[in-house]
């Protein structure tokens, strides 16, 4: 038996609602067993400092202490209601906004809500094995604060599969459970979630570029006309910020400390930096290109019915839809969209409602930019000669108008052959995953101690000491 209050904090009144109650009493047990099983290896004593959410209110959503994983308390919060909120694009414009869902569209929200739902439980998954070769106990904190987070997320949509769905959203829920990352018979349902995350370089580069999407996702989803899950999205966004922090950080300080050692030892070639145990530059411009273009994909179709219906439907808006200023129904509107022809990339225009994942992948893209553009400014701080570029957008795409194309970063269309000569320039080889591997064989976790292939943060978490014990190994 679960008390409520204390075990599951929440501002949905869970105390009170007998069938939501008994719906996650009956799938709280499997969300243990799969944490157990699918959870950070060999986590289960630790004490960590973590961050737990037992209200929305400032106060209430980063309580600090030593938890240990096990006892997260996993909860289920709604940015508090608006009740002025209306629909607010698509042909139900104007309406108040969905307290329940709409008979019609019941499958369609449905399917978003485990799309979104199902990537969660996946990246703590992908980063199950990580925990042994941290750079720094800081380090080691950060990825569990991540990976509870992403469970509670998970409950987040399972809140909503449980509350609004009945016995569908209740199988469904158990399915968010079944799936496994990578899994040759049931995989996540998203290609990019069944990647694995192998090195901490790749965790990095997946919470900077992959969790990135999982923002532009939620801030779409936040726009949606029924309001549960327009709330629920708002608050996971708060949380969402933390881990977009963590891998622009850890790909930041990566990049110094390879500085570090280039200036240090006036080197360039990737051999001799390698060679004085840092991550040469050009691999992680490699690393750079696989998780940018795997993420890219995420979006889906350049042109796209689906994309169409959920916006016209009042599901899905664009990213910061209310401050757009255009009439939010789109009928008349055209947007760019890349096509390949004959050899060379065009653009034409197509109908703006078919465009909405471009649209928002664009968006995405501009964000990318700037936070590339300060992992930059660290490399010119050193007075180092190289620069990190995003490759073009239909560099090693598998979905949309350039799948089937080999585009090189430049964007030049390119024969296979060509291709093959420059792919292990741009992506990750098999040597670069064993090389970036070998500098992570073991875990650094004496506290103020950090891998000599990163440079420790700035400050530490919570205004907490960088020597701070930040996990307590029992
Ligand atoms: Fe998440
Ligand atoms: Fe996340």
């Amino acid at each position: 038996m679960i008390n409520y209050t204390d075990k599951i904090p929440n501002n949905v009144d869970l105390g009170r609602d007998r069938v939501l109650q008994r719906a996650l009493e009956h799938w709280q047990p499997a969300y243990m067993g799969w944490w157990y099983d699918m959870g950070p290896n060999e986590s289960h004593n630790y004490e960590i400092y973590l961050r737990t959410a037992i209200s929305v209110e400032a106060d209430g959503w980063a309580q600090f202490g030593y938890v240990k994983m096990p006892d997260y308390r996993w909860g289920i919060f709604l940015q508090p209601r608006d009740e002025k909120r209306e629909v607010n694009f698509g042909i139900h414009k104007g309406q108040p906004a969905w307290q329940e869902v709409p008979g019609e569209y019941r499958s369609t929200l449905r399917r978003v809500i485990v799309t979104q739902g199902d990537t969660e439980p996946a990246s703590v998954e992908q980063q199950r094995m990580l925990g042994s070769s941290c750079p720094s106990m800081y380090d080691l904190r950060n990825i569990f604060q991540v990976n509870v987070e992403e469970g509670r997320h998970l409950w987040a949509m399972v809140y909503l599969l449980h509350r609004y769905f009945g016995r569908d959203g209740r199988e469904e829920a158990e399915s968010l459970l079944a799936r496994r990352s990578g899994d040759a018979d049931n995989p996540r349902i998203l290609g990019a979630f069944n990647e694995p995350t192998p090195d901490w370089l790749a965790f990095y580069m997946f919470t900077f570029f992959t969790d990135r999407d999982g923002k532009f996702q939620l801030c779409a989803l936040a726009e949606s006309g029924f309001d549960p899950l327009a709330r629920t999205c708002r608050f996971m966004l708060t949380e969402e910020a933390h881990h977009m922090f963590v891998g622009e950080t850890g790909v930041g300080r990566i990049i110094q400390r390879t500085c570090e050692v280039m200036k240090e030892h006036k080197v360039e070639d990737p051999s001799d930096v390698r060679a004085l145990g840092v991550i040469d530059l050009q691999t992680i411009q490699r690393y750079l290109n696989f998780h940018y273009s795997v993420t890219l994909d995420l979006y889906g179709s350049d042109v796209s019915s689906n994309a169409a219906n959920y916006y016209t439907s009042g599901l899905k808006g664009r990213f910061r839809e209310t401050k757009l200023e255009d009439d939010h129904v789109l009928a008349e509107a055209e947007y760019p969209v890349s096509e390949v022809v004959g050899g060379k990339i065009l653009k034409k225009n197509v109908p703006a409602l078919t465009a909405l994942n471009e649209r928002l992948r664009d968006d995405y893209i501009e964000e990318i930019a700037d936070g590339v553009g300060r992992w930059q400014r660290v490399i010119d701080n050193a007075g180092i000669p190289f620069r990190l570029t995003l490759p073009h957008k239909g560099f090693h795409r598998a979905i949309g108008n350039f799948a089937g194309h080999l585009i090189s970063p430049e964007g030049e269309v390119l024969s296979e052959e060509a291709w093959k000569n420059h792919e292990f320039e741009w992506l990750p080889s098999s040597k670069d995953y064993a090389y970036v591997q070998s500098l992570m064989s073991g875990r650094v976790v004496e506290p103020g101690k950090f891998a000599n292939w990163i440079a420790p943060p700035t400050r530490g978490i919570n205004n907490q000491p960088l020597n701070f014990e930040y996990v307590r190994f029992n």
